[in-house]
């Protein structure tokens, strides 16, 4: 043993000396360690180097990242194209997004099974206290819808994994009513859901809307419909071409000015119209502040343009203006009677494919959080699920 011959050492406790022993081996293991390193490093970049000066930056780049790509990727195949973002979070600006968001095919028929998905689209300042209705609507159609949420950028959901709105937030700005942040909003969510290649309808709800029907009869009033539905109408008094503004000319004439609640339902044919807008916006941009409130004007106005056959001019989601004053009325807990649904449900007159139909919404607001626990309870006897 190497230690017993150490002269200094005789006659102690040979423990103390394998330590001092091995504690001078250990560097000089650590040294040929590091050596090794050395010499792997450096001929790493000489490799590195030469790749780069032969085959040039871009061939190593490829290389490299050819050689990480999980197996899942088939970059050539049609799946690559036609699949749906799986994360919704992404780094583009709106310039960015809406550019990517207005390719659109020019061959109309697709070379696949396409299932076509209405994409509903919340807008709201933070958390959906209606969220439970929603889930129960939505449960078991899900081939054939997505969800999608524009906040406030600072709120953070927490719905958990089994949740149809769980990662469903898109990037959002700060968006104000009546002004133009509320459009961008809008279209921000549109182009967002324009990226999923089955979403053919697109349906923009707030916090307080609720569905009135049950799944299957929603979407096949969609589907069976000829017409977009938006509230698009000519108004005569201060509130409708009052707020015209004739510096809109020649964009927007007045007897072109339209009105109509924002909230919209709209095939993937507006839907790409809306966003790849850039010849209205900037009129309504500049021409159109409050008192004029763009939200109410921008989208009807520049589709009755564009393509006035394509539209319902009648919105599908019912609301309350008969209390009067600038706002609807809000609906809480002691509202929510078997007469109240009754009278949202029964009594409408409209068009429907052109035909004359009882048959005219399929969502409502507004709801306070409040009204959630009766609404759950009314609606597999009024709503059908
Ligand atoms: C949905 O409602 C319609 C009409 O009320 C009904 O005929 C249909 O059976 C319901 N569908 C489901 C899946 O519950
Ligand atoms: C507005 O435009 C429409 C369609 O281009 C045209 O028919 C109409 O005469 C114009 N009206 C005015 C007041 O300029
Ligand atoms: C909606 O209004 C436009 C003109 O504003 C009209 O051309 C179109 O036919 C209307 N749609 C329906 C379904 O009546």
């Amino acid at each position: 043993m190497q230690s017993r011959v150490l002269p200094l050492e005789e006659g102690k406790d040979p423990t103390p000396i394998t330590k001092t022993n091995h504690s001078r081996v250990l560097p000089l293991k650590l040294l040929k360690f590091f050596g090794l390193f050395l010499v792997l490093g450096l001929g790493f970049s000489i490799l590195s180097m030469f790749m780069i000066r032969y085959l040039g930056v871009q061939n190593v780049l490829t290389t490299v990242q050819s050689s990480f790509r999980p197996c899942l990727e088939e970059p050539s195949s049609l799946e690559h194209w036609i699949r749906p973002p799986s994360i919704l979070l992404h780094t583009m600006n709106d310039e960015e997004l809406f550019w990517r968001a207005s390719l659109a095919p020019r061959i109309k028929k697709y070379p696949f099974m396409r299932v076509p998905k209405i994409a509903f689209m919340f807008l709201t300042r933070g958390p959906l206290p209606l969220s439970p209705i929603w889930e129960r609507f939505l449960k078991g159609n899900e081939e054939l819808y997505s969800v999608y949420v524009h906040s406030l950028p600072s709120y953070r959901d927490e719905f958990p994994p089994s949740s149809v709105f769980y990662q469903r937030q898109i990037p959002s700005q700060v968006s104000e009513w009546g002004k133009m942040s509320m459009c961008d909003a809008e279209r921000r969510l549109l182009a967002n859901a324009l990226l999923d290649i089955s979403n053919e309808w697109f349906v923009l709800l707030s916090e307080s809307c609720i569905p009135l029907h049950n799944f299957s009869t929603v979407y096949h009033y969609i589907m069976r419909s000829r017409y977009s539905f938006i509230g698009s109408f000519d108004e005569p008094g201060p509130y409708g071409r009052g707020r015209y503004n004739w510096k809109m000319e020649p964009e927007v004439n007045i007897t072109q000015w339209r009105k109509g609640s924002q909230w919209f339902e709209v095939n993937r044919r507006l839907a790409v119209n809306i966003v790849e807008d850039n010849k209205f916006y900037p009129k309504f941009e500049e021409f159109c502040r409050p008192a004029c409130y763009v939200d109410e004007h921008y989208f009807p106005t520049m589709l009755t343009i564009l393509t006035p056959h394509l539209l319902a001019n009648r919105s599908i989601t019912w609301v309350d203006w008969s209390r009067g004053g600038p706002h609807p009325a809000t609906f809480g807990k002691a509202d929510i009677t078997e007469e109240f649904l009754k009278k949202i449900l029964e009594g409408h007159k409209c068009l429907y494919n052109n035909q004359p139909s009882s048959f005219c919404f399929l969502f409502a607001r507004k709801f306070a959080p409040s009204s959630l626990e009766p609404l759950l309870q009314f609606a597999p006897k009024f709503f059908g699920f």
